[in-house]
């Protein structure tokens, strides 16, 4: 345990500046235990759970099992580990009484591969903490750290506080899964199938972020998701590019050309029938929207780049959250080795992501892109168009009890009303859990854009860590308060 007691020296001098208030015990105990939360938090961050890469699939079991004995460890009932056709989903429960309302906490153990693993500082799997402009009370370098491992885990904590304590004010169910970052394919079919096991009042999930650690945020909403792969195929082999250059279609020039015309000079999306389903947003909305703080200097600094870029007639946050885009997300073919092949390639490939926003509908985006992209294959070519996992938006109200709790709580926490914001990023399975178990859902994250997550060096604040685990017992209360 070497490693750890680094983490512990390092970790005693972080003073947490507790709100004093109701719900002492579980405050104190929060405080008392807070080293003991980040090893165990490390131990887990130690197993390379990439749900995408078979070559981790005994990585992804032994972290649910970790969980799973966690969550035994700590006094919750029913704990299973159930079995899907892909990684398992890990269950466990405490009824306190069958009057109490019941939060059904939702979260993901598995991560993004580490890939590219010669970017980060330290290696993807061995967590460090590190100080950062952004961090000074220090952040816990690794792969899932703040997607989602470290968010997930303030709820497993904060249980754990209340239990202890004597302090949980309603029943609680947890269901993390092991397939958030593949498409939750076996969590569709779990949720459908376990009805009676789900049944609950709310849904709460840390899984996004927030606007800065002095300015908390609840997010409200986001986008979904249309995942597509391409490939044009020009000639049956690869051909020398002197002696047919110029004279055949070559499918990468041809994919190009397809790709870029995909915006117009607005950037406006040109495929017919994109924008028909899209919400706009009312002038009050919009400027509702225009109040949360943002500074497109710090942003682009934050990011290295000398300008913006996005459709025309929308600010950055708008563009971010409220409207869909069209991004390719990879592109290949061709000779990408060392040194030079002249080569026109018989076929090339690109991973295109559209995020939709209300009422657009994943399937009818897939197929509107199919129908155009294949209408505009060049002459010569031939064009496939290959579905993957989409995901429907979510918008959530802030006027239910369930919102009004958890801005109570961040109020209590912070001394501040959390602002509620509209995220760009997507998480398909809550707005299954609506349409499918008919619950709404509160997100609480406590993740930073700038804690680099699907990228190298991805981190998660101290700070962001213990002020979720102390946040999220005072929805519990609230929640039960305001539900009598
Ligand atoms: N936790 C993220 C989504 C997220 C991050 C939402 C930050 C809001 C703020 C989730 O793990 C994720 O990465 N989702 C994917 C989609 C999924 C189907 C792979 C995404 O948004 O790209
Ligand atoms: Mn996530
Ligand atoms: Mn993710």
């Amino acid at each position: 345990m070497a490693k750890s007691c680094i983490i512990l020296n390092f970790d005693a001098s972080f003073k947490i500046n507790f709100f004093s208030g109701f719900m002492n015990k579980t405050i104190e105990y929060i405080i008392n235990n807070k080293n003991r939360f980040l090893e165990e938090l490390t131990s887990l961050l130690r197993i390379p759970s990439v749900s995408a890469d078979s070559a981790y699939k005994a990585d992804v079991a032994k972290a649910a099992d970790f969980l799973a004995d966690h969550l035994k460890e700590i006094g919750l009932d029913k704990v299973t580990v159930f079995p899907t056709k892909g990684h398992p989903i890990v269950y466990a429960e405490k009824i306190i009484d069958s009057s109490s309302p019941t939060v059904l906490v939702y979260g993901h153990y598995d991560v993004q591969p580490a890939d590219p693993i010669e970017l980060w500082d330290s290696p993807a799997f061995e967590p460090v903490i590190k100080k950062t402009e952004i961090h000074p009370e220090g952040a816990i370098f690794a792969r899932g750290a703040c997607d989602d491992k470290g968010q997930m885990f303030m709820h497993v904590k904060a249980v754990e506080a209340m239990l202890r304590t004597g302090e949980l004010k309603c029943n609680v169910k947890l269901m993390i899964e092991g397939e958030e970052e593949v498409g939750s394919v076996n969590l569709e079919h779990f949720i459908t199938e376990q009805k009676e096991l789900l049944k609950a009042d709310i849904i709460l999930v840390s899984d996004t972020g927030m606007l800065a650690n002095d300015t908390p945020s609840i997010t409200t909403g986001l986008r979904g998701l249309s995942y597509v792969e391409v490939e044009v195929t020009g000639p049956n082999r690869d051909l020398h590019s002197g002696l047919y250059g110029g004279c055949v279609a070559n499918p990468i020039n041809s994919l190009a050309k397809m790709i870029a015309s995909l915006h117009d000079e607005n950037n406006h999306i040109t495929i017919p029938g994109f924008y028909d389903k899209v919400i706009e947003l009312s002038a009050e909305e919009r400027a509702m929207m225009a109040q949360a703080p943002f500074d497109e200097g710090k942003y682009k600094k934050s990011i290295g780049i000398t300008a913006v870029q996005g459709e025309k007639g929308y600010t950055t946050p708008e563009r971010g959250a409220i409207r869909p885009t069209l991004d390719v997300n990879g592109i290949w073919g061709g000779y990408t080795g060392e040194g030079a092949k002249t080569v026109i390639a018989s076929k090339a490939y690109a991973k295109i992501s559209m995020r939709l926003v209300p009422d657009q509908h994943p399937d009818e985006i897939t197929q509107l892109f199919k129908n155009h992209f294949e209408s505009i294959a060049e002459a010569g070519t031939t064009v496939e168009v290959r579905p993957h996992h989409g995901g429907f938006p979510v918008v959530t109200p802030i006027d239910s009890i369930a919102y009004q709790a958890a801005s109570k709580a961040y109020e209590q926490t912070f001394g501040k009303i959390p602002v509620p914001v509209r995220s760009g990023g997507s998480i398909p399975i809550i707005a299954l859990f609506e349409s499918v178990l008919g619950l709404k859902t509160i997100m609480m994250g406590f993740g930073l854009d700038s804690d680099a997550i699907h990228s190298p060096n991805e981190h998660y604040g101290l700070f962001n860590y213990y002020k979720g685990i102390e946040t999220i017992p005072y929805f519990y209360q609230y929640f039960k308060e305001l539900n009598k």
